[in-house]
């Protein structure tokens, strides 16, 4: 048997295998709600050890998207029971992304009285789809005060909780692909002249504080974060490289010092190797590569010294029975990109599975 397929075994992360289901935003969650569609699509996908959900909002101002799943109200912790059951019915964990968008968002897509908040009244370059009138352009968002970063942990850390209370095995941290957390980290999108801005290390205190006090909550073995060194997108301006190193090797040991279980890279050829080096050396926990992976550079990575586990999105996305595939070297499905972010089951939980394209 290969490795991907063989279980794992490493502080608090026991599976059934290495392969791990990639968070995928898919827009189905109607009035930011986890339904029964959600809950079928992801117990289509526990044959994979571990399952990290869509970005789920802890807050309603980090809805920045159409459709996207809260985690602060008891509709939405009843409502992802039903995921959660599904899931663990494969023998598979699950890990809810706590995901806030920050300035990444549109006044549209917010529920009544939210707003597009941000480290700094900086906009994103670009736009933004929302369903009341199509494409518009990044607002600015309104920089939060001290006081409101302090809010706002605490908002995480009730979220991190309820999903505790709707079953999951754990949280992840979104601290990647420019969304709230990464625009603190980044100083083109950081501004503050307060704690949470300036110095390297004071653009890492809210990924920091954040991790410590959910740590504090639910467990340090029930949480991960993800990071996206080097990211660009969501109109995240690179900053000197020697710059984005220190930042890494810095989270990567605060991570450490704190316990996580579980560190989440969204591997890009722009990070340099000693960069990536130097985060394996620093944590020592459980690290998930991801990104352009296909089962036979994964099961290569996994033969590496940097990755742990593997991570699958977009094929996990289109293959719901991915194990299965991966096991009888079989051809793989191909996403349709058109159905990525569209409501109902099209593009969704209608991906044909092994037996039937045989
Ligand atoms: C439809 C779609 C939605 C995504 N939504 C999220 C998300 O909510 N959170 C996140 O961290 N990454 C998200 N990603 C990024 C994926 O987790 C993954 O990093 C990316 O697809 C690269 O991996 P892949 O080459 O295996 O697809 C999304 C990707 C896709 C295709």
């Amino acid at each position: 048997m290969n490795r991907t397929l063989s279980p794992y075994s490493k502080g608090s992360l026991q599976l059934k295998n290495h392969l791990v289901m990639a968070p995928m935003t898919r827009s189905r969650a109607i009035d930011n709600l986890p339904n029964a569609l959600m809950a079928e699509y992801y117990t289509q996908r526990n044959g994979a050890g571990l399952v990290i959900t869509e970005g789920t909002a802890p807050s309603p101002d980090g809805l920045g998207y159409p459709r996207i799943p809260g985690i602060y109200s008891a509709e939405q912790i009843a409502g992802w029971k039903k995921t959660t059951a599904g899931i663990r019915a494969g023998d598979s964990k699950s890990f809810l992304q706590l995901m806030h968008t920050g300035r990444i968002g549109h006044p549209d897509n917010l529920p009544e009285g939210a707003t597009v908040v941000g480290p700094s009244a900086i906009r994103a370059a670009g736009q933004i789809y929302t369903d009341r009138s199509g494409m518009q352009e990044f607002p600015v968002p309104r920089a939060l005060t001290t006081q409101e970063v302090g809010q706002l942990i605490d908002v995480h850390v009730k979220a991190a909780r309820n999903a505790i209370d709707a079953g999951f095995d754990g949280v992840e941290l979104h601290g990647a692909n420019g969304y709230l957390i990464e625009q603190f980290l980044n100083p083109n999108s950081n501004s503050r002249t307060d704690e949470y801005g300036g110095s390297m290390e004071r653009r890492a205190r809210l990924a920091v504080e954040t991790a410590g006090r959910i740590a504090e909550a639910i467990g340090a073995g029930k949480l991960g974060i993800r990071f996206s060194p080097f990211n660009t997108f969501n109109d995240q301006q690179p900053y000197p490289e020697s710059e984005v190193h220190a930042m890494y090797h810095y989270l990567a040991q605060e991570m450490d010092k704190l316990g996580l279980a579980y560190l989440h890279l969204a591997v890009s050829p722009k990070i340099p190797q000693k960069t990536l080096h130097v985060i394996r050396q620093s944590f020592h926990g459980t690290i998930i590569q991801c990104s352009g992976l296909i089962p036979e550079t994964a099961e290569a990575a996994l033969h590496g010294s940097f990755a742990d586990l593997v991570a699958f999105g977009k094929l996990y996305l289109a293959n719901p029975d991915l194990d299965k595939r991966i096991a009888a070297r079989s051809a793989l499905n191909q996403p349709d990109l058109k159905t990525f972010y569209t409501a109902g089951a099209k593009g969704y939980t209608d991906y044909e599975l092994l037996q039937k394209t045989r």
